[in-house]
């Protein structure tokens, strides 16, 4: 596969207008993508489980217009018109027109809103961005013939397109565990879009839980788009992405076996590699808060006592993501709220679990 067969023949229908509609979710890493070539083109592969009740939602008007000068779209967010999301959608659309011919045939009403808080420091971009390609690609679909555009091809491009407009983005379009980025460990897996895991996955992540402990919502510091370009002349930044290709050697066996102890032990190593990039790059940083470290030590501590399989990961932020399996939610929940509620901001935390990836809202 390569980029060329992303480009689509000409449109054979003619649509005067329409709508399309979807809702899309957002993911969460266990092998991290932090660093990146032109395009979203990731330095190194990544895994992530797709969630299931952080998504957008978003459905795209469209209508045909007589000049194809400029992209014409406006953005709405829970009905309110959002200027300050035109720039990044305009990138967006000058990225994919090569593979969205309509593009500036149309214009384009772009309503959003998304089932978290806008506020909560979780990340809208990979929801965000995959809901927006979906609805693009529904459009196209509508003006080839049926048989030009299988599943497969649908989702693939989706995902490719997704890539383009924020790299995580291309993981969130299927379920429940999705693959982005090339390594030798993982049949089909491309630099270009996310596939899903071809492998054998144990009962024991089926249904497993992530409980979103939101300990800061404030706007980063510092964006993924910054630090992922701190990845390069990083000093570590080798051995990082050799070892993501490593990792992704030992999780086979881990997801296939159902082993707890190890899977918490990669993921959790994971989630502070991530976080030392960024402690290591130059300028350096820290999106952890305190109250991240607090929570981390509890868990330890709870996992200690108790014998557990809590274990969490971070993304770029100072959030923690719990996760556990799903029969052990009764006891974790109890913790949650006994322990480490206290240390989000407002209390606040949001139930999530593993998921199938985007539904078409018709
Ligand atoms: C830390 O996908 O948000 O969440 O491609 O620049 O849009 P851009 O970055 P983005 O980076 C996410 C990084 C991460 C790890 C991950 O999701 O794999």
């Amino acid at each position: 596969m390569t980029e060329q067969n992303f480009i689509p023949k000409p449109y054979g229908k003619h649509i005067e207008s329409g709508v399309v509609a979807w809702e899309s979710p957002s993911n969460i890493a266990l092998i991290k993508y932090w660093g990146k070539k032109k395009d979203q083109i990731p330095e190194n592969p990544s895994i992530s489980f797709t969630l299931n009740s952080c998504k957008t939602i978003t459905k795209v008007s469209f209508f045909k217009k007589n000049d194809v000068v400029n992209f014409e779209f406006d953005v709405f967010l829970d009905g309110k018109k959002k200027v300050d999301f035109k720039p990044k959608i305009q990138t967006f659309f000058e990225r994919v027109e090569d593979y969205l011919p309509f593009l500036r045939n149309y214009k384009f009403k772009i309503e959003t809103e998304n089932t978290f808080p806008h506020s909560s420091g979780i990340a809208s971009s990979a929801s965000g961005m995959s809901a927006l390609a979906l609805c693009l690609m529904s459009i196209e679909r509508d003006l080839l013939t049926p048989l030009e555009v299988t599943d497969e091809y649908f989702n693939q491009k989706a995902s490719f397109l997704a890539r383009l407009g924020s790299g995580s983005a291309c993981r969130s379009i299927e379920g429940d565990i999705i693959v982005w980025g090339e390594t030798k460990q993982i049949e089909g897996s491309s630099d270009l879009f996310g596939i899903k895991y071809p492998y054998k996955v144990h009962d024991n992540f089926k249904d497993y839980q992530d409980t979103i402990l939101l300990v800061d919502k404030g706007e980063k510091q510092v964006s993924s788009t910054v630090g992922h370009n701190l990845m390069h002349n990083h000093p570590y930044a080798k051995n990082r992405f050799q070892q993501a290709h490593e990792n992704f050697e030992k999780l086979k066996p881990i997801l296939e076996s159902g082993d707890l102890k190890a899977f918490i032990a990669l993921v959790e190593s994971e989630a502070l590699t991530l976080h030392a990039m960024m402690m290591t790059s130059m300028p350096y940083f820290i999106l952890m808060k305190p109250k991240t470290l607090e929570i981390i030590n509890k868990i330890w501590k709870f996992r200690q006592d108790t014998g557990s399989n809590i274990s969490f990961t971070l993304d770029a932020g100072a959030n923690v993501h719990v996760l556990y399996p799903k029969n052990e939610s009764f006891e974790v929940l109890e913790f949650i709220k006994n322990e480490l509620v206290v240390y989000c901001q407002n209390g606040h935390y949001i139930c999530d679990q593993i998921g199938m990836g985007a539904k078409k809202i018709n």
